[in-house]
């Protein structure tokens, strides 16, 4: 593809040897988990990520300030100790959840964001909310104190189509919640359809949305390619090629509402691999060099620092990173395994080839 973009803020230009300097990114939607499987796989992301928001659907989901706490501790025990990464902890939505301990827990720093998983949407949110209704004298305190509420956007119903899922929720629910709430900030997570991008285009500045490198890179008929594949399942289930395509205009586009979240959400090999496989697929490990992928076959390279590490910032009212990380043009073949624990993980690209990798020794 041959896009000329125009630019802004002297853009990152690929240079000849094939090298991107980029500031360093930040990943606005990612699951740590916790105990080994945190310690198994916190680095990849710290590698890469000056932040990260993190997503609070543990076993026992993160409701309270002193939960917030002690998880953030954990990750980053987990971290290496010559990296510096900054976990941005989210508090999880519950029907029953005090407004008092959300205002206090985001006035005192401990949380960044809170979390809307719709009861059984996805992995541990059979504790999510049953009726947004339950939630709103909440949504009416993030509103006041400018606190992002970040969603997972499906409805669970089950007489509605999964793949219809998501278009459904902006119908159904999210639209009366941008009616009711009009400066709350929003984050549509984890985007997968043109419905959802054409939500958040229309919205005002206070609405946006992730977009993963997963959901970049295929779509529904991976699952099924000569067979059912299970590390290409993930919730929301990736949809119909026009969507794919709609999600990569929206990341490519310049639009300060779609930012980086790759909602790398790890489960080890068996869990995956099983007649009732969990939802999420391991990114984390090349998550950044997946992005670059997809900004390079879309002619877009020079717009991939601004969707990678500044608009997600903007967006949250924090400082942008003042460290950089650098891509270099340099074939590299994803390992088909990784080690966590006593078991494995397979990551995203397994077996494939990515042409861009972190270089090494950047300082
Ligand atoms: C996530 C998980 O495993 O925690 N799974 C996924 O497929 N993305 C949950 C989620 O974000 O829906
Ligand atoms: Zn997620």
């Amino acid at each position: 593809m041959n896009r000329t973009h125009s630019t802004s803020n002297s853009p990152p230009k690929p240079g000849a040897a094939g090298r991107l300097l980029l500031r360093q990114p930040d990943d606005w939607h990612v699951h740590l988990r916790d105990g080994v499987v945190l310690k198994s796989v916190a680095n990849y992301t710290a590698r890469q990520f000056a932040r990260a928001i993190i997503m609070p659907n543990l076993a026992e989901p993160i409701t309270t300030i002193a939960a917030a706490e002690a998880y953030h501790k954990r990750i980053v025990e987990a971290v290496a100790e010559d990296t510096s990464f900054t976990p941005l902890m989210t508090c999880y939505l519950t029907d029953s959840l005090a407004a008092r301990e959300v205002e206090q827990g985001f006035a005192s720093g401990v949380f960044t964001a809170c979390k809307l998983y719709p009861a059984n949407a996805t992995t541990n949110s059979s504790f999510g909310v049953t009726d947004i209704k339950n939630v709103y004298s909440v949504l009416e305190a993030m509103q006041r104190i400018g606190m992002p509420l970040l969603v997972h956007g499906e409805v669970t119903d089950s007489e509605v189509d999964i793949f219809d899922r998501e278009a459904v929720f902006i119908e159904r629910v999210l639209s009366a919640v941008v009616d009711d709430f009009p400066v709350l900030k929003v984050v549509f997570e984890h985007a997968t359809t043109a419905d959802a991008v054409a939500f958040v285009e229309a919205g005002g500045a206070n609405i946006a949305a992730t977009i993963t490198p997963h959901h970049l890179e295929f779509n529904r008929n991976a699952m099924f390619q000569g067979g059912i594949r299970p590390h290409y399942y993930c919730l929301p289930v990736a949809k119909r090629e026009q969507h794919r395509l709609a999600l990569r205009r929206a990341a490519t586009s310049g639009s300060p509402k779609f930012f980086l979240g790759t909602d790398s959400a790890p489960h080890v090999i068996n869990a995956k691999q099983s007649a009732c496989g969990c939802a999420g697929i391991f990114n984390a490990p090349f998550a950044l060099e997946s992005y670059t992928k997809t900004f390079e076959e879309e002619g877009a390279l020079d717009r991939l620092e601004a969707f990678a590490s500044e608009y997600g910032p903007r967006f949250y009212g924090l400082p942008l990173n003042k460290g950089t990380i650098a891509l270099v043009r340099q074939e590299q073949r994803v390992p088909d395994c990784l080690d966590c624990a006593d078991t494995q993980i397979v990551p995203f690209h397994a077996g494939q080839k990515l042409s861009w990798q972190i270089e090494r020794d950047h300082s």
